[in-house]
C-alpha cells in the first residue's frame, strides 16, 4: 500500500522524538497499519540545530505553511505549541482536507470546540491524545476504553512540573524556587513557567479531560484554577505530620446540581496511591459508575512519552483515512449534536473538607473561640492539632482538618476568625479529598 506521508510542525524535543520513533519502530508500525509511514517534511525556527532523529529523508523548512500547503502530506503533526500561530496552521491543514495530530494543550482547551467543527466540516481527524498526561494515553482510556460508563470524577497529576516541585519539597526540605530552577533547567517547564506553577496548564488539560468525560463544550473560562506558588514548606511539613501528602490536582466532579472543575493543592492520605505519585510522573484517577476506581499512571512529559502518544494517533488516522466521520470515534467521544452544556459550580458551591491553619496569640481561650465560629456555621471539625512555638515567635499555629463542608460556608466562619484580635495573619486554606 502507499506509505503515509507526515509533516511535523517544529522539530524540537516532541518533534524530534516523534521523527526518531517512527523512525526507530518503522517496522513494527508499518506491521500494524499495513503501510509504511514516513516523515518526509519538517518545520524548524533554525536550519543547523543539532536533531534527535534522522534528517537525512526529511525536507527541512523554516516556514511551517509550506508544509500544511504540501499537496502530499496526508498527516499534519503540530507541535510548535501556544494558541496563534498553531490555531492558524491547525485551521489551515483542516482546510486543505490534511488530518492533523497535536499535542498543543493550550489549543485544543481554548479553540477545541472551533477546530473539531472545522474538521467534521472537511472530514477529517484532529488527535490530540498527546496533549494530556503525555504518554499515559487517558483520552483513549476516558474516550474509548470507559465508554460504556457515566463518569462521576476524574482527579489528576496531571502537570509533571508541579509534582516535581511538591515532592522535592516535602523529601528535600527545599525551597520552592530552587525546584523551579532545576525543573526548568530538565526542560520539564512550560515555556512560561507560570503556566506549571499558576495552575494553567493543568487548567488546560482538565478542560479536555472535563469534556470528554462528560460530553459538555471545552470550557477552560469555568475551570477554579489555583497554582502552587502560594505553597509554603510550613504547611507541607503539618500535613505530613497529620498524614497527609499535598499534591496540585486537577479534580472534575459530576452531581445532579452541576460539574464541579477545579485545579488546586490538594491533601491527600499518604495511603492512597494517587498521593505516591512523585517526581515528574502523572497520574489520572477515573471512577465510572459501572467500573468503578481505574487509576492511570506514567510519565507526563518528555521527548518519547509524548511521541508515544503522538505516533499511537497517528497509526490510529492512517486505519481509517480513507473513512467517512462517521466510522471514527468523535472528537470528544459524544456525538457532536450531543454535546450538552451543563451548569458549573462556583467556588462557593465547592463541597470539600479542608486543612486550615491560623496563627494565633498564645493565650487562653483562643481555642475556643476559634471552634466556636465554625459551630455557628454548622461546620463540623474532625481533627484539631496545635503546633509548639516557634523560638523566637510570639504566635502559635493551629490546624484544623473539617469534615466534607460548603466552601461558601466555611468562608464565611473564616473571615469571622480572621477578624478576630487574637489571629495574626490570613488563614491557610487547603482543600482535603479521601477519594473513597
Ligand atoms: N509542562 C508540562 C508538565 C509538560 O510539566 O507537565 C507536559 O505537558
Amino acid at each position: 500500500m502507499k506509505a503515509i506521508k507526515v509533516g511535523i510542525l517544529g522539530l524540537g524535543t516532541v518533534g524530534g522524538g516523534t521523527a526518531l520513533v517512527l523512525q526507530r519502530n518503522a517496522n513494527e508500525i508499518s506491521r500494524r497499519v499495513g503501510r509504511p509511514v514516513h516523515v518526509t517534511m519538517a518545520s524548524v525556527r533554525s536550519l543547523d540545530s543539532q536533531r534527535l532523529c534522522d534528517c537525512s529523508q526529511l525536507t527541512l523548512t523554516q516556514d511551517p505553511f509550506e508544509i500544511v500547503n504540501a499537496p502530499d502530506i496526508d498527516i499534519v503533526v503540530e507541535l510548535i505549541g501556544g494558541d496563534t500561530v498553531a490555531k492558524d496552521l491547525v485551521l489551515k491543514a483542516i482546510e486543505n482536507k490534511k488530518h492533523v495530530v497535536t499535542a498543543n494543550k493550550a489549543l485544543i482547551a481554548l479553540h477545541g470546540n472551533e477546530i473539531f467543527a472545522a474538521a467534521e466540516a472537511k472530514n477529517v481527524s484532529v488527535s490530540y491524545e498527546s496533549a494530556v498526561a503525555g504518554g499515559i494515553s487517558i483520552i483513549k482510556a476516558i474516550r474509548e476504553g470507559l465508554a460504556g460508563n457515566k463518569i462521576e470524577l476524574l482527579a489528576g497529576i496531571i502537570n509533571g512540573t508541579g509534582n516535581f516541585i511538591l515532592t522535592e519539597m516535602r523529601d528535600k526540605g527545599r525551597t520552592f524556587d530552587d525546584v523551579l530552577v532545576e525543573a526548568q533547567e530538565l526542560g520539564y517547564a512550560e515555556a512560561d513557567p507560570t503556566f506549571d506553577v499558576e495552575g494553567i496548564d493543568a487548567a488546560h488539560k482538565l478542560t479536555i479531560l472535563a469534556a470528554i468525560a462528560f460530553g459538555t463544550p471545552l470550557q477552560f473560562d469555568k475551570v477554579y484554577t489555583e497554582g502552587i506558588s502560594k505553597l509554603s514548606l510550613i504547611d507541607v511539613g503539618y500535613a505530613e505530620e497529620l498524614g497527609y501528602r499535598i499534591k496540585h490536582l486537577g479534580i472534575a466532579k459530576a452531581s445532579d446540581d452541576g460539574l464541579e472543575l477545579r485545579v488546586h493543592p490538594t491533601l491527600i492520605p499518604e495511603k492512597r496511591l494517587i498521593a505516591n505519585v512523585d517526581g515528574v510522573m502523572n497520574a489520572v484517577l477515573v471512577k465510572g459508575d459501572a467500573v468503578g476506581n481505574t487509576m492511570h499512571y506514567g510519565a507526563g512529559a518528555g521527548a518519547e512519552p509524548t511521541a508515544s502518544a503522538v505516533v499511537a494517533d497517528i497509526l490510529d488516522i492512517v486505519r481509517t483515512i480513507d473513512a467517512p466521520t462517521s466510522c471514527r470515534v468523535p472528537h470528544l467521544g459524544f456525538q457532536p449534536a450531543e454535546i450538552k452544556d451543563r451548569p458549573v459550580k462556583t467556588v462557593e458551591q465547592f463541597e470539600s473538607a479542608y486543612y486550615l491553619r491560623f496563627d494565633v496569640s498564645d493565650i487562653a481561650g483562643v481555642m475556643s473561640k476559634l471552634s466556636s465560629q465554625f459551630a455557628d456555621q454548622n461546620i463540623s471539625i474532625e481533627g484539631i492539632a496545635q503546633k509548639e512555638p516557634v523560638a523566637g515567635q510570639d504566635f502559635v499555629s493551629v490546624i484544623f482538618i473539617t469534615q466534607r463542608t460548603n466552601e461558601g460556608q466555611l468562608d464565611r466562619a473564616i473571615a469571622s476568625i480572621e477578624a478576630m484580635d487574637e489571629v495574626r495573619a490570613d488563614a491557610i486554606k487547603i482543600r482535603v479529598e479521601h477519594f473513597n
